[in-house]
C-alpha cells in the first residue's frame, strides 16, 4: 500500500510505500510531468522550458489511485500522474556515490587473464540476427574490446563492421586509413616499429571514440596487438597512489599534432577524465602526441610527472595487457575513450596490412540500448 503526502509547505511530495519513503520536489515533479502539454507523445520529447514553468512550483493536493499517484500544482491548479513504478525508477532520494574512479554502469575491468577469453562474434551472424550482435555491443560496453572474424578480406570491408551500430567518424587521414610499413610515415604507425599502448588522436576533441582496426595480411614476423584496460590501470594508480590519480585527474594534459600539412590539431583534457561525481569518463594517453604540459602548477610539476611515470609503469606492466595476433579475415574494436592498444614490432621480412577507420561510441551504445528495449 503505497501512500503519498505533502510536506516543506507543499514544495515536496513524500511517497511511503511502508519500506522506505521517496520524496520529490514540485519543480521536479513539475518539469518531469508525462502530459500532453509537457511531452511530445510520438517521440517523448520536451515541449516547454524553465520559463513555462511557474515561478513557484508547490503542490496543493495529491492522491494515489490504483497504481498512479497525482499531484495537483498550487500555483494553476494543474493536475498531472505519474505512474508509481515510473516514479520509483526515477527516484534521486537515494543514497549517491561519491567515490572517484568508479566504473561506469555496465563496465567491468580486466587485464591479461581476459586473453582467452576475448569476446568475438562472427560477422554474417551479427549481421544476420539481433541476438548476436546485441551480446557482442554488450561486450563493448562491459570491456570495450571485442573481436571480429568472418570480416572479408577486401579492402574497406571494416565498414561492414561499423555499419552494425553506427557510423565512420572521418579524419583528416581519411575514411579510413592504412597501417602498413611506409618508406617516409607521417606518422609513427605507419613503420615497423613497437609502439606503446595508446589511446588514439588525443589531440582531437572529442577523441574518436570507438576504433576499429581490420587485418588484410599478416605474414610478418611480430606485429601482434596488445590491448590494455585503461580504466583497471587508472584504477590502480588511484589504489596505489591516490595523490597521482588526483592529479592527473585535476589537470589538463595537452596533446598536439601537426604532422601533415593544413593540419594542426591541439586539446587540453585531462589524462584520466573522471565526471563530476567521480564516475572514469575517459582515458588520454599516447606519448607520441603528448606537447609541453603547461597546465600544471610549477610546485606540483614532479609529482604530476612521477605519477604519469606510474600511470606509463602500469600500462606497460605485460599483467595489464592482452595480446593478440590478428589473423586475415579478423578484426578487433576498441572504446578509444577506455582501452589502449599496442603493437610489437615487426620485421620487414613477410606483410602486415591492416586497415583502421573511426566510429562513435554513443552509436553503437544506441544501437545496443535500443536492442535492449526490443522485447
Ligand atoms: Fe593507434
Amino acid at each position: 500500500m503505497i501512500t503519498a503526502h505533502l510536506t516543506s509547505k507543499g514544495q515536496v511530495l513524500e511517497l511511503d510505500d511502508n519500506t522506505k519513503v521517496l520524496r520529490f520536489h514540485g519543480v521536479w515533479l513539475r518539469d518531469n510531468a508525462q502530459d500532453e502539454d509537457t511531452r511530445d507523445p510520438r517521440n517523448g520529447q520536451r515541449l516547454i522550458t524553465l520559463a513555462d514553468l511557474p515561478e513557484d512550483c508547490a503542490l496543493s493536493d495529491t492522491k494515489v489511485v490504483d497504481d498512479r499517484v497525482q499531484v495537483t500544482f498550487a500555483a494553476d491548479s494543474k493536475t498531472v500522474s505519474f505512474r508509481t513504478d515510473w516514479l520509483r525508477e526515477h527516484a534521486y532520494d537515494v543514497t549517491h556515490e561519491t567515490a572517484k574512479g568508479r566504473l561506469p554502469d555496465h563496465a567491468q575491468s580486466w587485464n591479461s587473464a581476459l586473453n582467452s577469453a576475448i569476446p568475438t562474434a562472427d560477422l554474417t551472424q551479427m549481421q544476420a540476427g539481433s541476438a548476436a550482435l546485441k551480446d557482442w555491443l554488450g561486450a563493448m560496453r562491459r570491456y570495450g574490446l571485442a573481436k571480429v572474424t568472418g570480416v572479408p578480406v577486401s579492402e574497406g570491408s571494416l565498414f561492414d563492421i561499423v555499419a552494425l551500430f553506427g557510423f565512420v567518424r572521418e579524419t583528416n587521414y581519411g575514411r579510413l586509413f592504412e597501417v602498413r610499413t611506409e618508406v617516409s610515415p607521417v606518422n609513427l604507425a605507419y613503420t615497423g616499429l613497437g609502439l606503446q599502448a595508446h589511446t588514439d588522436n588525443p589531440y582531437r576533441d572529442p577523441q574518436p571514440t570507438v576504433q576499429v582496426l581490420a587485418c588484410l595480411e599478416n605474414s610478418a614476423t611480430g606485429g601482434e596487438n596488445m590491448v590494455v584496460d585503461g580504466f583497471a590501470a587508472a584504477q590502480r594508480l588511484r589504489d596505489e597512489d591516490p595523490e597521482g590519480f588526483e592529479l592527473l585527474t585535476s589537470y589538463c594534459a595537452r596533446f598536439s599534432y601537426t604532422g601533415s600539412d593544413g593540419v594542426a590539431l591541439h586539446s587540453r583534457r585531462p589524462m584520466i577524465e573522471l565526471s563530476p561525481d567521480g564516475v572514469l569518463h575517459a582515458l588520454r594517453f599516447n606519448a607520441r602526441s603528448s606537447a609541453p604540459l603547461v597546465d600544471v602548477p610549477f610546485d606540483k610539476m614532479p609529482a604530476y610527472y612521477a605519477a604519469y611515470r606510474r600511470l606509463s609503469g602500469i600500462i606497460d606492466d605485460p599483467a595489464s595487457e592482452v595480446q593478440f595476433k590478428l589473423a586475415p579475415g579478423e578484426a578487433f574494436v576498441v572504446d578509444n575513450t577506455r582501452v589502449l592498444h599496442a603493437r610489437k614490432g615487426y620485421s620487414g621480412a613477410g606483410t602486415r596490412w591492416l586497415q583502421g577507420c573511426y566510429a562513435d561510441r554513443d552509436g553503437l551504445l544506441s544501437t545496443l540500448a535500443a536492442l535492449e528495449a526490443t522485447p
